[in-house]
């Protein structure tokens, strides 16, 4: 791994095996009344967040303070500044500062590793554009393998809005390095047929029935229109053909695992009572964030 975090598809499956194991050993943190270990105990972290962000940031933050480091969060959300001129300004700023690493979102693809090129402070993408979020595939890996010895052979549906997702992209390139077999599924505009080609071992399909037959997995992503300068359909039309409803999941394994980045709009792309099933492992996932990144910034900030 180099300096920082810059995506998954850098990453070996050794190197992810090794994130993942330290990940397990401080899980059970969570459940006891002293949370902190003082492994980063004067260290500095910069959250730098040009992006909304509710997960992400706080279990960020969350995990250097467990660590015994220091946290600040700088959110610069709704910055129309030109890229190039606004992240010079910032940098500068922040090296100043002395951070040990820099925690950073941002709308533009590729802009951690403009940052990661200028600084010699780790960064660590923690979503760029549409294109990687690291940490989110790998707490979304830890969460199957709280249920499953491995990844490798099982069926993982990803369904919706994959061309604009980082969160597909980087769980693309995981479940490929681990030899999981993953069917993308959308509507055509949300899914060109190029996304297979991204890494082995993807399928594609426009149905979602087809998508999610035999599924261990089933990743639901929100439609981002944020990254859409035009609806590509009518919302109303959504629902009916890519929401994940109940009877979906009588098709998939009885074991399925029901997962969702977050933030999930109900009713849009996923069914309330589905959110809330016993198959739902949405929650798990916000808690393992905060394993995960503790065991990237241990890594990292050592
Ligand atoms: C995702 C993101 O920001 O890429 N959220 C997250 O980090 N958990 C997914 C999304 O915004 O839909």
């Amino acid at each position: 791994m180099s300096k920082g975090l810059l995506g998954i598809e850098d990453l070996t499956r050794v190197e992810i095996e090794a994130i993942l194991q330290r990940a397990k050993d401080f899980q059970p943190l969570q459940n006891q009344s002293n949370k902190r270990l003082d492994l980063l105990r004067g260290r500095m972290l910069v959250n730098l967040f040009f992006e909304a962000s509710t997960r992400t940031r706080t279990s960020f933050e969350i995990a250097a303070k467990r660590l015994g480091a220091d946290a600040v969060s700088i959110t610069a959300s709704g910055s129309s500044v030109a890229k190039g001129e606004s992240l010079v300004d910032t940098l500068n700023t922040l090296a100043a500062m002395k951070p040990d690493a820099i925690v950073m979102r941002h709308a533009a693809s590729g802009a951690p590793h403009f940052l990661a090129r200028y600084l010699p402070t780790p960064i660590v993408n923690a979503g760029d554009g549409t294109h990687e979020h690291p940490t989110q595939a790998l707490l979304d890996a830890l969460t199957i393998l709280d249920h499953h010895s491995t990844l490798e052979g099982l069926r993982v549906a990803i369904i919706g809005d994959i061309v604009h997702s980082r969160v597909a992209r980087s769980n693309m390139y995981l479940f490929s390095k681990f030899g999981a077999e993953v069917v993308l599924c959308g509507p055509a505009p949300l899914l060109p047929p190029a996304m297979v080609q991204l890494a082995p071992g993807m399928t594609l399909t426009h149905n979602m029935t087809e998508a999610i037959r035999g599924a261990d997995v089933i990743m639901m992503l929100r439609v981002q229109l944020e990254r859409q300068n035009e609806s590509p359909f009518p919302a109303s039309e959504y629902y009916p053909f890519y929401g994940l409803r109940l009877e979906h999941l009588k098709l998939a394994k009885p074991s399925v695992l029901v997962m969702h980045p977050g933030p999930i709009n109900r009713g849009r792309e996923i069914a309330s009572d589905v959110a809330d099933s016993r198959q739902s492992v949405i929650l798990n996932q916000v808690e393992n964030g905060i394993a995960v990144r503790m065991a990237v910034l241990e890594r990292i900030m050592n």
